[in-house]
């Protein structure tokens, strides 16, 4: 009995009561061999994500893993044990790693101020390429990747997957696909959440390694923002400021640069005006988008208090006041997608990147838009060093961007 599609049910898949059914009588449960084989290197905290939702989605099996450090190896092969019968291949190098032909695809997930490196490896293998983000630290690497993509013979999707987050995806239905606020004027977003996690080697305690708090997390964010806004940045002012997080943290005598809070101002060329807001010392998540337009207004919104609950709780307003119909949606994927990491955003990716590998189209970033996300980030870091607004046409020129950013 084989089954290609859905729906899988894991509801009854896992419970106690349909344990006893055999293989052989297993329809609904069964499981369709992954046609895709993918090689992880890096296998810390957003390694081990991809391993356990690629598993969970079934279309992309992992063929091996490379990571330098022995933990990180030990965990992902024992938390990947749990989920599959299959055990991945451990490779000795990032080389052997790329060039292995077992492997259709690659996905790079070390830390940031090793992709520019990393990607210059895998890109001799041509194959296809899965790259987490922030793509790179600085926007003369970033600018790399960008311009070997475009001659690249397999696609390049970057890891900003907080556009399949749910509540944004149900905002970008309702402010641009149907067009529900009218003329969209004015965008908010806000993130506030506790400190960065621990890291291997705690590269995302210091600004040469993550490439600054802005980018290394806030990239998602101006992702997000330049996608409702429709054009291109124009000017950006920021300040940015570190006061709780790791002010006493040092690593071998080097002390901890990062900023825990920021306010930044974009404004776009279409005269769409975006501010974002970040906190980092905050007992608890909680991210939120205001889209204001001619007709009304949205708010998404993801709370996640993980000191009391374990599932994230989001929902998404419309308010038309009296220009049509206003209404309050609670939004999210079923729950082993949304536990099964970013609340089930990195699920969705997995789908786009198994699309993608099938030779589909899908919305997932592009380098040209993970370089994006960069310009507006380090223009941020910028004016809050400089306490000037940046132009960010300046900002492209400096860097000889413009060939690469209209990709
Ligand atoms: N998309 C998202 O929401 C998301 C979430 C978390 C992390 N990330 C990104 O994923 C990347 C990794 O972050 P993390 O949280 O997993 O960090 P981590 O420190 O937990 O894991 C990084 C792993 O990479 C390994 N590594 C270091 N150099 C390597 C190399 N040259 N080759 C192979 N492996 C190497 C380390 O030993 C470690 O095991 C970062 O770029 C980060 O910004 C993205």
């Amino acid at each position: 009995m084989t089954k290609t599609n859905k729906p899988r049910l894991r509801f009854f898949e896992e419970s106690p009561g349909q344990r006893h059914v055999e293989a052989h009588d297993r329809y609904l449960y069964s499981r369709p061999a992954a046609q895709h084989k993918v090689n992880v290197i890096g296998t810390g905290t957003i390694g081990m994500e991809h391993m356990r939702v690629a598993a969970l989605l079934g279309r992309v099996g992992i063929n091996g893993i490379y990571d330098p450090q022995p933990a990180s190896v030990a965990t992902a092969l024992d938390e990947y044990a749990k989920l599959s019968e299959e055990t991945p291949t451990v490779y000795s190098s990032v080389e052997e790693a790329c060039n292995a032909s077992e492997a259709d695809a690659l996905m790079i997930c070390t830390p940031n101020y090793t992709h520019i490196d990393v990607f210059e490896v895998a890109s001799q293998s041509g194959k296809p390429i899965f790259l987490e983000k922030p793509m790179a630290t600085t926007l003369d690497d970033a600018k790399r990747i960008v311009e070997i993509s475009k001659n690249y013979p397999g696609f390049i999707q970057v890891g900003l997957q907080y556009r399949y987050k749910a509540p944004y995806v149900e905002a970008r239905y309702e402010a641009l696909d149907r067009g529900t606020l009218g003329n969209i004027h004015m965008l908010n977003m806000s993130e506030y959440r506790p400190p960065f996690l621990d890291k291997v080697g705690q590269w995302n305690k210091f600004n040469d390694e993550s490439g600054g708090t802005l980018v290394e997390k806030c990239c998602h964010y101006f992702d997000l923002l330049a996608s409702f806004a429709g054009g291109r940045p124009r000017r950006v002012y920021a300040s940015c400021g570190r006061a709780v997080n790791f002010t006493d943290f040092a690593r071998e005598g080097v002390a901890s640069d990062i900023d825990d809070h920021a306010f930044v101002i974009i404004d776009f060329d279409n005269n769409v005006r975006a501010n974002f807001t970040l906190n980092m010392f905050a007992p608890t998540f909680h991210e939120e988008l205001i889209i204001s337009g001619d007709r009304g207004r949205l708010i998404a919104n993801e709370r996640f208090d993980f000191q009391n609950e374990d599932v994230a709780r989001s929902e998404v307003v419309v308010e038309l006041g009296e220009e049509g119909a206003s209404r309050r949606t609670d939004i999210g994927y079923a729950r082993p997608i949304e536990h099964s990491g970013h609340h089930g955003s990195t699920y969705m990716e997995h789908i786009a990147f198994a699309d993608q590998l099938e030779g589909k189209t899908v919305d997932a970033a592009t380098p040209a838009q993970g370089l994006w996300s960069i310009v507006i980030a380090v223009a941020a870091q910028e004016s809050a060093r400089s306490g000037q607004p940046i132009d960010v046409q300046s900002l492209i020129d400096t860097h000889g961007l413009e060939t690469v950013i209209q990709a």
